[in-house]
């Protein structure tokens, strides 16, 4: 990457992520699911899940992931100018979970929207909120990923309702302006793609425009996994190149966390090694936008991410959508 001078960068101030209440483990599920904690185990690495009440929605914790970020990066509601909330799961078919949480925050000035790219979101606003900072248009963004996919689920089907959890991260991005290096603190580079060909393979069967409910989500297993891991390192492989840094360079590869079998494969194929993998898919199951802010909450408040570090996130999500960022934190 060639060196500029003041070239602005979106900075990582702060992270945050929040749970709902209740814990649901493979053991609990086999009461209600025709399932075993051993197959679920076995072919994901999903040991529990947490499963949000009806007074707990997609804003309300998006906005208490927010808060924290907000904390930890030492901002008030009039820092913040840009939020945007990727899910697919919104408390409403309109208005945006980003105003509900604006509202919520208190937060009254600048601009707050929903993205929806499904469980590659968090990666999709990432990229978005980077390109606001980095024109000059906006200072300060909260970016956050907030689902209850538990509300989408066909509690009959059991290939998809052992999979999926609920829960919320985000993440406090600053412009700062530095060299232009990759020593400089910040979003480098994000990589995105989408081919809506894929269509069938991964959906919800239900829409204001269709069917007026909110449907469930339908999903063809053993294509996705085919895809995720046959086609979406490409994204990686772009950011590295465009990067100019290596996989052995990488200090956390914290992945949309699905399934570790398709982390692992994934990790693999790039040459990462397995302790530079951060994995959270046993204790949270896929929470869809919200996973990769989750991840790195939980790599973040065990010590294992520090400034400085390079991470790459990285997903895939119905569309097909896909895409990466390299961040060094
Ligand atoms: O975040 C968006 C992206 N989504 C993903 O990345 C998900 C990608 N796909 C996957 O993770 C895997 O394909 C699954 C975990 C969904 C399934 O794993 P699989 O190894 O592809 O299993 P399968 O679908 O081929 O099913 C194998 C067997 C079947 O039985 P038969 O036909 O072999 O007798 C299923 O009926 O496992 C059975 N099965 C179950 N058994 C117990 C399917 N679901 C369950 C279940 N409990 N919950």
């Amino acid at each position: 990457m060639t060196q500029q001078t003041n070239k602005l960068r979106s900075v990582v101030k702060g992270v945050g992520a929040a749970l709902p209440r209740r814990c649901v483990t493979n053991r609990e599920l086999e009461k209600t699911v025709d399932t075993s904690d051993e197959w679920i185990v076995q072919r994901t690495g999903i040991t529990q899940r947490y499963i949000a009440d009806k007074d707990e929605t997609t804003s309300s914790l998006g906005a208490a992931a927010a808060r924290l970020a907000m904390a930890r990066a030492g901002c008030g509601p009039e820092d913040i100018d840009l939020i945007i909330c990727a899910t697919s799961t919104p408390d409403l078919t309109f208005p945006s979970v980003a105003t509900m949480i604006q509202a919520e925050l208190g937060i009254h000035g600048g601009v707050a929207f929903d993205l929806q790219a499904v469980c590659a979101g968090f990666v999709f606003a990432v990229a978005t909120a980077d390109k606001f900072l980095t024109s000059g248009s906006h200072r300060r963004a909260l970016v956050i990923g907030s689902e209850t996919f538990s509300r989408i689920m066909d509690w009959n089907d059991r290939t998809t309702c052992v999979l999926f959890g609920d829960g919320a991260g985000a993440l406090v991005l600053e412009a700062q302006s530095g060299r232009g290096s990759n020593a400089d603190r910040g979003v480098l580079t994000t990589k995105l793609r989408s081919d809506g060909r894929h269509r069938s393979k991964l959906f919800v069967d239900g829409g204001p425009s269709t069917t007026q409910t909110a449907g469930f989500l339908r999903m063809e297993g053993k294509e996705v996994f085919r895809f995720a891991v046959g086609h979406v390192t490409d994204v990686m492989t772009d950011a590295f190149a465009e990067a100019g840094l290596t996989a052995e360079e990488l200090d956390w590869f914290v992945p949309h966390q699905a399934n570790q079998r398709i982390i692992d494969a994934s990790a693999q194929k790039l040459g990462i090694a397995p302790q530079k993998v951060v994995k959270t898919v046993q204790w949270h199951g896929n929470t869809s936008a919200a996973s990769i802010p989750l991840a790195l909450n939980a790599a973040f408040e065990d010590g294992r991410i520090k400034p400085g570090d390079l991470v790459m996130i990285e997903a895939i999500g119905g569309g097909f959508t896909w895409g990466a960022a390299l961040i060094r934190w």
